[in-house]
């Protein structure tokens, strides 16, 4: 157990879910995002959404947010980085896992602290952010509050682990509420709501479009 805070969401407005689709997984997100655009990971871990992202979106850029301290974590996810990173450290190893992108400037590692990195992207430059780095609530919504200046008109934010307790770790997670805060103050609405098989699920948002006029 962590000494992480169980926080309640407020509910959603109806309108902020009006355009709300449901999909079978996050995978499923991938093929509907805009193709050509710059991508933001925040918590990159080994590059695994890394890959599936830079083979389906085409991106023009993609920027890998990390802390990159895995390499001190051998044991996690059940021994998994220490048998990935094989000795390596966390960011040599993902830079090699992506070599032929970065070598083209395609893919760029940006280290340290996801609210500082993310505090030098030039505002309104990225098409779509992957939120999954630290799930506390007042980590997310530091994240969402510095995000929303870097995205796009049409840009869209999505949220891993959209989930209130994570019943592996014993950890409460403050995604749900930091999300819905965040939509509720700043008028983004609910485009997708991808599940998972552990319902470690994933929504996506984007800013509220105008209701169409009745008839
Ligand atoms: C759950 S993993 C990301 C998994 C990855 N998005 C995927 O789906 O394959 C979380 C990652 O966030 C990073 N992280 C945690 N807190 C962070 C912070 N405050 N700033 C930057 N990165 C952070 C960790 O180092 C870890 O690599």
């Amino acid at each position: 157990m962590t000494d992480a805070v169980f926080r309640p969401a407020r509910m959603l407005p109806g309108r902020l879910l009006e355009n709300a689709r449901v999909l079978p997984s996050r995978d499923h997100i991938l093929p509907l995002l805009p193709k050509g655009g710059v991508f933001c990971e925040v918590g990159v871990a080994l590059g695994d959404f890394s890959e599936l992202v830079l083979a389906q979106c085409e991106v023009s850029e993609f920027i890998a947010i990390d802390i990159y301290t895995l390499h001190d974590y051998p044991e996690m996810w059940g021994g998994r980085v220490g048998a990935t990173l094989a000795g390596r450290r966390h960011a040599d190893f993902f830079a090699d896992r992506f070599a032929p992108y970065v070598r083209s400037g395609r893919v760029r590692l940006a280290e340290g602290n996801s609210t500082d990195v993310l505090a030098t992207l030039p505002d309104a430059s990225v098409d779509v952010f992957y939120v999954d780095a630290h799930h506390s609530y007042e980590a997310v919504r530091a994240e969402l509050d510095i995000i929303k200046d870097k995205t796009r008109p049409e840009g869209i934010i999505i949220l891993n682990d959209y989930i209130m307790h994570d019943y592996m770790t014993g950890t409460p997670y403050g995604v749900v509420a930091a999300a819905h805060d965040f939509m509720i103050e700043h008028d983004w609405e609910m485009l997708y709501f991808a599940l998972h098989a552990g319902m470690f699920c994933d929504v996506a948002i984007r800013r509220a479009r105008a209701a169409p006029p009745p008839g």
